[in-house]
């Protein structure tokens, strides 16, 4: 990347296609998000080594609660997994990792786990890993908004006095900055419910490759892509 001025602070995916890398190999779908694992390890090399300071991923949806039971119980496996085998990986990147989403779904296990990386990789500087687990957008613009009413009451002064950054504080997101560049694989064309509050003026790059083949190559062109992207913010030049 010769440009530095043109390295998005924070690169968020949306994590799409498993199931259907899998599918086309004859397999079950669990065997797809087994080796999306691989692409996160990748993409996490890769925003390292371009000095994005943010990298976010969207790993498991409100939503994705819906889908049979033992895939979802196979998925929570692999995070805990991957939460226990991952560490020397973040460890020797200087990566600090941290889990966004509705935590109290999640069993007391995991969230163990998940604490005890956190915890762990608390002091890395060069990147900081978000996983996005069992978050959705509107769910998180509505705890924000629960937080503020119950704050507030019916001090009819403070409600007139609220503005944005009231909202944004509260979003589990708060204090980090709003992803620059959002990249969506496997060739789906949405938002799926995904940063809606944060994805305000985020550039969108929909890539056709399925997220188990999505690697340091298919980082380093979103980034090359996303240089000649003219961002204006409603403005003229
Ligand atoms: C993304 O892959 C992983 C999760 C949503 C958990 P999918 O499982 O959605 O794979 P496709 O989209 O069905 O191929
Ligand atoms: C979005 O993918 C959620 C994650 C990648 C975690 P989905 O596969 O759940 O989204 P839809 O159903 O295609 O919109
Ligand atoms: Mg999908």
């Amino acid at each position: 990347m010769e440009d530095k001025v043109r390295i998005p602070k924070h690169v968020s995916i949306i994590m799409d296609g498993n199931g259907r890398w899998a599918e086309e190999r004859g397999h079950e779908r669990v065997y797809g998000h087994t080796h999306g694992v691989e692409s996160v390890r990748a993409c996490t090399e890769a925003a390292v080594e371009a000095g994005v300071s943010y990298l976010s991923l969207f790993a498991f949806s409100e939503e994705n609660w819906g889908r049979p039971e033992d895939e979802v119980s196979t998925l929570m496996k692999l995070m805990f997994k991957s939460m226990v085998d991952e560490l020397d990986t973040l460890m020797n990147n200087q990566v600090r990792f941290v889990v966004l989403g509705n935590r109290a779904r999640l069993s007391d296990e995991l969230n163990r786990a998940i604490d005890s990386l956190m915890d762990r990789t608390e002091a890395n500087d060069r990147l900081t890993l978000i996983i996005f687990l069992s978050y959705s957008g509107k769910w998180d613009i509505l705890q924000a908004a629960k937080a503020i009413a119950l704050e507030c009451g019916g001090d009819r002064e403070r409600i007139e006095a609220l503005d944005s950054a009231d909202i944004a504080s509260r979003l589990v997101t708060a204090g980090i900055p709003d992803p620059d560049l959002i990249i969506r694989t496997s060739g789906e064309q949405r938002i799926s419910n995904y940063l809606l509050w944060q994805c305000a003026y985020s550039e969108f790059i929909f890539s056709p490759v399925l997220w188990p083949d999505f690697r340091k190559k298919e980082f380093f062109s979103a980034l090359e892509e996303f240089a000649k992207r003219d961002r204006r913010y409603g403005k003229v030049k």
